[in-house]
Parts: C-alpha cells; sequence; structure tokens
C-alpha cells in the first residue's frame, strides 16, 4: 500500500537543519507575516524555515518536483 513511500530508516530527507534536535518543529505567528512568506518544504534552504530557491537546484539535480508552501495573510 505504501509503495513509492519512504522505508523507515532510508528516507531520510534533513541533512543539516537542528540536527541536535529529535524532531525539528517550527512555529511563526501569524502576526509576524507582513504579506506572505514561502515555507521550505524540501530541506535544501540554507534559511530554515524559509524557502530561499534551494528548491529549483534540488529539483534540477534530481528530477523532483518540490516547492515551498506559501502562506498569505
Ligand atoms: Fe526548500 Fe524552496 S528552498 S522549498
Amino acid at each position: 500500500a505504501a509503495q513509492g513511500r519512504c522505508s523507515a530508516r532510508s528516507g531520510r530527507v534533513n541533512n543539516f537543519v537542528k540536527k541536535h534536535e529529535a524532531k525539528v518543529v517550527d512555529m511563526i505567528d501569524v502576526e509576524d507575516i507582513a504579506e506572505k512568506v514561502a515555507l521550505c518544504r524540501c530541506w535544501k534552504t540554507k534559511s530554515w524555515p524559509y524557502c530561499d530557491g534551494s528548491h529549483g537546484e534540488h529539483n534540477k539535480l534530481t528530477g523532483d518536483n518540490v516547492g515551498p508552501v506559501v502562506v498569505r495573510k
């Protein structure tokens, strides 16, 4: 049923974001969003948790199609 999904051990996606923490959780107050904000979903950004466009290189290298979630106020 889970065909194509990552297995529990081999599907690691996070290579450098807050690796010292057991689980990466981020909180953003809606009041702090000026107009809109793009949040990274590819785990390649250098400005976590925000998208910095690094998904583009990842997609080019891997054939993936990931991108950010944009939250509008
Ligand atoms: Fe990760 Fe854009 S850099 S979604």
